[in-house]
């Protein structure tokens, strides 16, 4: 077997060629009616379609049906529209496919539209936190799992719903695993509905004397909480990709499941000779050999996140220029889920003829969206993934080893149209100790967020919820203390009010949502909402290695000895001096090309800075509707900062004598990332937002705070702990 990634490119003729040659813009159709013609084609040769009429016929008869299938046989962009077209929407009602990601939700909406040849947001759209495309006339509507939790807020029996389809059940985020569990309810409660309804209406009529009084008046009650509708029993759908249909089968009463006969081509698997030092540059010189020494076919790239997606792009685009100029012919495509949606389709666009893609992908490309022509696969074998400590009640991002099932999902996406090759960027030995499948993330995280949303669905009974997988115990209380010394529950632990009811209301992390109701009492809700939606992307400042010195010179003047936060404020408000300044009166477009331009003199992440900009505008809108006073502190950014510490001192850290900080709630050991403004400085005291674990513990996003402030604004934890 060769040794894929030993060795380097050199001895390669410069000639700074070609270096920003684009893709064709895909929604540019050249000509639609073979387009059209073309797509007709692909449908009729996907693997699901042979099976349309059966599948239909399952659903009309199961009340819960599981359905397995290789990625890429259609599940996805086929079966809502084979139910819509059966007449599961007859009655006005709407399918609703849920999907753990962003990116899956938005790309997949925007093929089955031009598949149904609608517009998006007509029959067919998306709707996910911070955008929602959707009409009345929507029904066929994909959206987040988290989405839909939401929307049982609003709506607990889900009644605009006719049929709901739960995407990649394997993938076990925390919201499919409360969802499961919450649908579960609401279609029990849906079917009594209708059920008792019958029963009751027969009863009555039939024979009065068979229905004792208490009984009825139960019964009538139940029926009015339900507010004389008349919903239909809920159709439930669970759909996967790996074999693990038993699992919910089980957990759905014996449930049906059906497997679709998908089609695979074989996959060589090539390892390497030694464990890989740095996964990045192996996958770079991997990426090249198969350019340079391999046949026609894209390569799909799986790496752990944003920033590495965009280091790794930005160096293949400087080594193509060492190339001799014949062999500059691949191009990058990216897909992650902060990158703006009008992006995302870019990775669908085959490459112009002649030309090689390279896919630089998160693990989104593993199995929720799947993307044509790829016969490549470089897999470096990590995933980035949550993972907490119930007992020190820290929830971190860190890179870790994939999974067994999840490196055959990867070498999968190689063999789907033809015979392909995966590189593993790691021995042999190495696979064969992977675990064999995921961890479900409700073990693996901080359940406040859902907790909360439980909560405020009525299900105050958390222990006793029928969880697939219950999480642990430890992990449970941890939470609900949590949410107790955040405000949100009462003594009994019930939701408070009002605090704990807008927390719910509001589509962000608990602690977010309480920052934001201290900051209108702090009046600096408007410095808040900057810090929120900035802290809701990946970072703001991208920092090229090569180029770290003019980077650091550039940013220089947005920093804050303060610290990140304010550091963020203070770009986030240049954006906006320079939007007013230079693009009165200028379309759109030219202000958001003027606007990148700014970014990239400014060593600004410009997609980063889009998304917060976006982020920004719904919050406010959620807090405007919510009646919180949208002020400014000014100057004065003491206040902001006594803000900070009173919404996040389960984060604050104390300096330790040889320069590291000590976690106060936790009592770990934790390192200030280099990226934070603070990293010389190193207060005495600050708060965090984050904790990432590569081979250091790095707090992220930090601010320098006062440690009296800790007992006087958080007396709930500090005294109690003192
Ligand atoms: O859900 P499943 O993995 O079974 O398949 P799917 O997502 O429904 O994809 C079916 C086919 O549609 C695949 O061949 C994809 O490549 C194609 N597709 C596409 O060309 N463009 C998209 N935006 C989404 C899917
Ligand atoms: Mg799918």
């Amino acid at each position: 077997m060769p040794s894929m990634a030993q060795g380097g490119l050199r001895n390669f003729t410069e000639n700074p060629n070609q270096l920003n040659r684009k893709f064709p813009n895909p929604e540019a159709k050249v000509d639609p009616f073979s387009r059209k013609q073309k797509i007709a084609q692909h449908r009729k040769s996907l693997p699901i379609a042979s099976v349309e009429k059966r599948l239909v016929d399952e659903v009309r008869k199961n009340d819960t049906l599981i359905i397995v299938g290789e990625t890429g046989s259609g599940k996805t962009t086929q079966l809502p529209q084979f139910l819509f077209n059966a007449g599961f929407c007859r009655d006005g009602r709407t399918i609703g496919i849920t999907q753990p990601r962003r990116v899956a939700a938005v790309t997949v909406a925007k093929r089955v539209a031009e598949e149904c040849d609608v517009q998006l947001g007509q029959r067919v759209g998306y709707s996910i936190r911070f955008d929602d495309t959707t009409s009345g006339s929507t029904r066929i509507k994909y959206m987040t799992d988290g989405l839909l939790l939401r929307e049982a807020l609003l709506d607990p029996y889900l009644s605009k719903y006719s049929v709901i389809i739960v995407d990649e059940a394997h993938e076990r985020t925390v919201h499919t695993d409360v969802l499961l569990g919450l649908l579960k309810n609401v279609q029990k409660a849906r079917s009594k509905t209708s059920n008792d309804r019958l029963n009751i209406e027969n009863k009555r009529t039939n024979d009065r004397t068979l229905l004792d009084k208490d009984n009825e008046d139960q019964a009538m009650s139940f029926l009015k909480q339900c507010q004389g509708s008349k919903f239909p029993p809920l159709k439930l759908v669970i759909m996967s990709a790996s074999l693990d249909a038993r699992g919910f089968s089980e957990y759905f009463g014996g449930a049906k499941a059906v497997h679709i006969q998908g089609r695979q081509f074989p996959v060589d698997i090539f390892y390497t000779h030694y464990a890989e030092p740095d996964y990045l540059d192996a996958a770079l010189i991997t990426i090249f050999q198969i350019h340079l020494e391999e046949g026609p076919g894209d390569i799909l790239v799986f790496l752990t996140g944003q920033e590495e997606i965009e280091s790794v792009e930005r160096l293949i685009k400087e080594r193509l220029q060492q190339l001799p100029e014949g062999r500059q012919n691949l191009l990058t495509a990216l897909i992650f889920s902060a990158l703006p949606s009008e992006k995302q389709m870019r990775v669908f666009a085959p490459a112009p003829t002649g030309f090689r893609k390279v896919i630089l992908a998160t693990n989104i490309a593993e199995t929720s969206v799947t993307i044509p022509g790829i016969k490549y696969v470089v897999d470096p074998g990590f995933v980035k993934a949550r993972s907490y400590d119930p007992l020190k009640g820290m929830e971190s991002l860190i890179i870790v080893p994939t999974s067994k099932s999840q490196a055959l999902q990867r070498s999968g996406r190689a063999g789907r149209e033809g015979p392909g090759k995966c590189f593993r960027l790691y021995p042999e030995g190495e696979f064969e100790k992977l675990e064999d499948s995921t961890k479900p993330e409700i073990k693996r995280c901080n359940l406040s967020n859902v907790i909360l949303q439980l909560k405020a669905l009525g299900v105050d009974d958390i222990l006793g919820f029928d969880f697939m997988e219950k999480p642990s115990r430890a992990s449970i209380v941890k939470s609900l203390e949590q949410l107790y010394l955040l405000g949100a529950l009462t003594d009994e632990c019930k939701l408070s009010n009002p605090v704990g009811h807008q927390m719910a209301r509001l589509p962000l992390d608990p602690i977010y949502a309480k920052a934001l109701i201290l900051a209108s009492q702090f009046n600096c809700l408007e410095e808040m909402l900057i810090t929120v939606a900035m802290l809701s992307v990946e970072s703001i400042f991208f920092t090229p290695r090569e180029k770290l010195e003019e980077a650091r010179t550039a940013t220089k003047c947005f920093s804050s000895p303060d610290g990140d936060h304010l550091t963020m404020i203070n770009v986030y408000r240049a954006s906006n001096e320079f939007l007013e300044k230079k693009t009165v009166g200028l379309s759109k477009e030219k202000s958001e090309k003027i606007l990148r331009k700014w970014c990239k003199d400014n060593f600004i992440n410009s997609r980063s800075l889009r998304h917060a900009r976006d982020i920004h505008g719904q919050i406010q809108g959620h807090v405007e509707q919510m009646g919180l006073c949208v002020a400014s502190c000014g100057d004065d950014m003491l206040q902001f900062r006594r803000c900070l510490a009173a919404s996040f001192f389960i984060n604050a850290a104390l300096k330790q004598p040889e320069g590291t900080f000590r976690a106060l709630a936790s009592g770990q050991v934790v390192q200030i990332h280099p990226s934070s403004v603070l990293f010389q400085a190193k207060p005495e005291c600050i708060i965090f937002n984050e904790l990432v674990q590569t081979n250091h513990k790095y707090i992220r996003n930090i601010t320098r705070i006062d440690y009296l402030w800790l007992s006087e604004l958080a007396p709930q934890y500090y005294c109690m702990q003192n």
